[in-house]
């Protein structure tokens, strides 16, 4: 790019992290098919999900209505005022949640949510102040790092590790070293984690909604995987809502992304605001996704078809995604974080004798797209080896890649634990920094 660009050019027009992995990933998904895709966030094919998409597809072409809605109107700032009162009537029938259409705005997409909310609530203040958000755990949402008006938008923390048997461990909110400090704006977790797989207990979510409540900042639940909708979950979780939370959902993992649909349930004062952004940089968003899944939503279906076809579908790719580490990684230090929803595998190589970034390269290089841990600790500034010597590894692709591309990343990886001896290891790392062996 030519010419001098404004502060806000310089920010988002710069190749980040983000940029980079989903260039990557689209690139892969479009022109490469041979490219073993264990690296991104795009949902698996679930045939059902097919057929119910061919149906709904279907029927909107046979209804003048839904084509006049979808896609000849320009929709509320809120988005879809059908879709938003149908949603509402839904999670206070099923809640007891004291909801209406004015407690819900739909965004393009959950992360143009996230741009949004975080840099409406955090960030700089009339006064001259700074105020951040608060990620109580990290690993967190990598989308999240780049979307700050200004720099360091986050604090971040570091959790307690439990060891489970057979090889599994869990992060745990570490609630003794937890403060909610003046410049705190509010707190954010998602949950499912992405990137883990990490379901924060019921009994963590209440705590931190009450630590949350007492500061006075509002607690930000993101759900892209979880409750009440797409519900990939394989352990007990409730969802919660009340004024103080910000629950955001999105239609992406229940097999929709590219309809670019998200939803952020909230206090009227927060909607109203995000609604009022959406008409400066929109006008209003695509009501595609809303009259899309309306019927579901109306009818309470799109719970059950979270149970009983989503959920299934990826509890079964993630037993099988256990079983190809267990097998390929047999003899290798290598622990898995106890995968209780979202469709990853973590995996901890403790003493990985190079940084995580440098093997994802080399995976690459062998065709295989993983993602580097390094990127999933937005706001940590800490040195901590442990951020160097993760992966994440997506199993929503068909088994035959998971198989594939996990197979070539154990062994890369026991060639490298193998020729490791002798080495000298720097045990000190920032978290943008590098092993040196
Ligand atoms: C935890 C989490 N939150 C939010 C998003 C953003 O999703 P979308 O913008 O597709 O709704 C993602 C995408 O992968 C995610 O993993």
């Amino acid at each position: 790019m030519t010419g001098k660009l404004s502060k806000f050019g310089e920010r988002f027009s710069r190749v980040t992290g983000t940029a980079q992995l989903m260039g990557d990933l689209g690139r892969a998904i479009a022109e490469d098919s041979t490219a073993l895709l264990l690296g991104g966030g795009n949902p698996g094919t679930v045939p059902e999900m097919v057929a119910l998409f061919q149906q709904r597809l279907h029927e909107i072409g046979d209804s003048p209505d839904d084509i006049q809605r979808m896609m000849g109107n320009y929709a509320h700032p809120k988005g879809d005022i059908g879709f938003r009162k149908s949603l509402a009537r839904l999670l206070s029938r099923k809640y007891g949640w004291p909801l209406t259409v004015d407690n819900i705005a739909l965004t393009s997409g959950s992360q143009t949510g996230f741009f949004q909310l975080f840099n409406m609530l955090a960030g700089e203040f009339a006064d001259g102040g700074r105020r951040r958000i608060l990620l109580p755990m990290t690993p967190e949402y990598a989308g999240y790092k780049d979307i700050g008006l200004i720099d360091d938008l986050y604090v971040a923390h570091r959790p307690e590790i439990e060891e489970r048997p057979g090889g599994f461990f869990k992060y745990r909110v570490n609630f003794d070293a937890l403060r909610i400090d003046e410049d705190i704006a509010a707190v954010c977790v998602s949950r499912p984690t992405n990137p883990t797989g990490n379901i924060i207990t019921d009994g963590e979510l209440h705590q931190l909604d009450a630590m949350a409540k007492a500061a006075g900042v509002p607690f930000i639940i993101d759900s892209a995987y979880g409750v009440p909708f797409p519900r990939i979950i394989y352990s007990a979780a409730n969802p919660l809502w009340n004024e103080n939370v910000i629950l955001c959902m999105s239609l992406s993992k229940l097999g929709l992304p590219g309809i670019r649909t998200g939803i952020v349930i909230a206090r009227e004062e927060v909607i109203d605001a995000l609604g009022n952004m959406t008409a400066v940089q929109s006008l209003t968003i695509p009501s595609t996704g809303a009259v899309f899944i309306q019927p579901w939503v109306e009818s309470g279906e799109i719970e059950d078809i979270g149970r009983h076809v989503i959920q299934s579908f990826y509890r079964r790719k993630m037993e099988f995604a256990c079983d190809v580490v267990r097998r390929e990684f047999e003899g290798v230090p290598c622990r898995i974080h106890s995968p209780e929803g979202a469709f990853f595998l973590w995996l901890w190589f403790p003493g990985l004798p190079i940084s995580s970034d440098e093997l994802y390269h080399r995976l690459k290089a062998r065709n295989v797209l993983a993602m580097s841990g390094h990127w999933f600790f937005p706001g940590y500034r800490e040195p901590w080896r442990h951020v160097h010597e993760c992966l994440r590894l997506s199993y929503a692709q068909e088994d035959r890649v998971v198989e594939e591309g996990m197979r070539i990343i154990a062994d890369e990886v026991r060639g490298l634990y193998s020729g490791r001896v002798g080495a000298s290891r720097t045990e000190s790392v920032g978290a943008g920094g590098r092993i040196a062996v």
